[in-house]
């Protein structure tokens, strides 16, 4: 049972206190009393320190779509091993999965790699700012796009500081300069409106517009058709690029998220999936675009390294995963994430507990209210909801199943109709010992 002191991982926390600040090199898999250490996953299921086996319903914040050491990846990244891990060369590994990237996303006409989603984001920005010869982005307020400035103000805005007219940029990390923050217009999601009213106000010197379709610490819902289309005709009214973050949502469809709207973006960035387990990013978009990190013409406009880009390893397992990952699959984990939404909506129903499950194909996002979801603030949780979720989290562990601490489920190929149901039993079970106790009780 989760917390036990006397634990494996207790103990390693300890440890880890002394040689890594709060004993965490990851803000997003803090846990307190302590963390879970991983000593193995396979398939579906993590098995940690203290040899305790659980559904992973984490999937590294949904980047195992195929669940952990799936036989094709291992032998792909083994082979690649043995051939050499990286080289101060490009291989042929990166040319294979561009093509794979650019044959699916109508977008990706070129694309280039990075190591993560976070600088995928951030290179897709720099070259609208290049490519526009403007300063300022708009970004969605609450969307997590990464760790680059620009792209994280406001991610975690509340309402004593969100701002009443049109939401305020507000820092994440203490320090950053104010120029980011004036540099950075917040939308508000879904309100057609008022975001048109504040991307024509600021048309001038907007280099990009930045949106994930189905953005998770927005509710998980999706981005309305009027709202994805309005961004593509304001866009191209005032001269700035449209990008879409498909970091995450690129399981949804063979051609990502964009291809649901049929809105095509002058960039796109990627990451998550398609490295098979390894890190990565990529930026895709027009051949004319992506002209401004090509040096064959001299000094690019946007110069862009990485000792680690499109290194071979996560070339190769990344192009086996994405191959591996076809339409059958997404189907197949769409109709796991159906079952999986109504058996949590209906577990919530028949204990009393306001809440609800939200997402889109294989991905779930659990709330512990029932309000309509369109944004930001009307998924913004309650300090007591905010409890409860952390709750949840706790007993679904002692459960068998491992989700997001906030409420975040990424289903993996890996998973079957049992396991699907082993997640549902773990959640009415759960739902009813909160339901039992009482919504006030304390957490553990
Ligand atoms: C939509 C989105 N964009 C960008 C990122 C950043 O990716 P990474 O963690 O690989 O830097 C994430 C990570 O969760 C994400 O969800």
């Amino acid at each position: 049972m989760y917390p036990d002191s006397s634990s494996q991982s207790a103990a390693l926390y300890e440890r880890a206190k002394r040689s890594l600040p709060g004993g965490n090199t990851r803000t997003t898999v803090y846990m307190s009393p302590y963390p879970l250490y991983a000593a193995s996953g396979l398939g579906c299921r993590v098995t940690d320190l203290d040899g305790v086996e659980r559904i992973d319903c984490i999937n590294n914040f949904t980047s195992l779509i195929h669940g952990h050491a799936h036989p094709a990846l291992v032998e792909a990244a083994t082979c690649q091993i043995q051939l050499g891990t990286t080289f101060g060369m490009p291989t042929p590994s990166e040319v294979y999965l561009a093509e794979l990237l650019s044959g699916r996303v109508r977008s990706m006409e070129r694309v280039r790699f990075m190591n993560s989603g976070t600088e995928a984001v951030m290179m897709a920005l720099k070259a609208a700012r290049a490519y526009t010869g403007r300063p300022k982005i708009a970004k969605v307020e609450g969307s997590y796009h990464g760790s680059y400035d620009y792209a994280e103000t406001s991610l975690d805005a509340e309402p004593s500081n969100w701002g009443e007219q049109a939401p305020n940029s507000i820092a994440y990390a203490r320090g950053t300069p104010q120029g980011v923050l004036s540099d950075v217009v917040v939308l508000p999601f879904n309100d057609v409106v008022k975001a048109e009213e504040l991307l024509r106000a600021h048309g001038p010197s907007l280099a990009a517009v930045l949106v994930d379709p189905v953005p998770n610490r927005v509710g998980l819902v999706p981005a309305s058709k009027e709202f994805m289309s309005m961004l593509r005709r304001v866009t191209k009214d005032t001269g700035a690029l449209l990008v879409i973050d498909e970091v995450i949502t690129l399981r949804l469809a063979i051609g990502g998220a964009q291809s649901m709207y049929d809105v095509v973006p002058d960039l796109t960035a990627a990451g998550k999936i398609i490295g098979g387990g390894f890190p990565v990013g990529a930026v895709g978009g027009s051949a004319e675009v992506m002209g401004v990190f090509d040096p064959s013409r001299g000094r690019p406009p946007v110069p862009h390294g990485g000792t680690f880009s499109a290194n071979p390893v996560t070339m190769m397992t990344g192009l086996t995963a994405m191959q591996l990952f076809d339409g059958a699959a997404i189907e197949r984990l769409g109709r796991f994430g159906d079952r999986l939404r109504s058996a949590i909506n209906v577990a919530f129903a028949s204990t009393g507990i306001p809440g609800q499950a939200t997402g889109v194909g294989s991905l779930l996002k659990v709330h512990f209210h029932n309000r309509p979801i369109t944004d930001y603030r009307s998924a913004f949780p309650t300090p007591q909801q905010q409890r409860l979720m952390a709750r949840l989290t706790i007993k679904l562990l002692n459960n068998g199943v491992m989700t997001a601490s906030y409420g975040l489920i990424a289903l993996s190929t890996a998973m079957t109709d049992s396991d699907i149901e082993q997640i549902a039993v773990a959640f009415r079970q759960a739902l009813t010992e909160i339901a039992a106790e009482g919504l006030e009780a304390n957490a553990g």
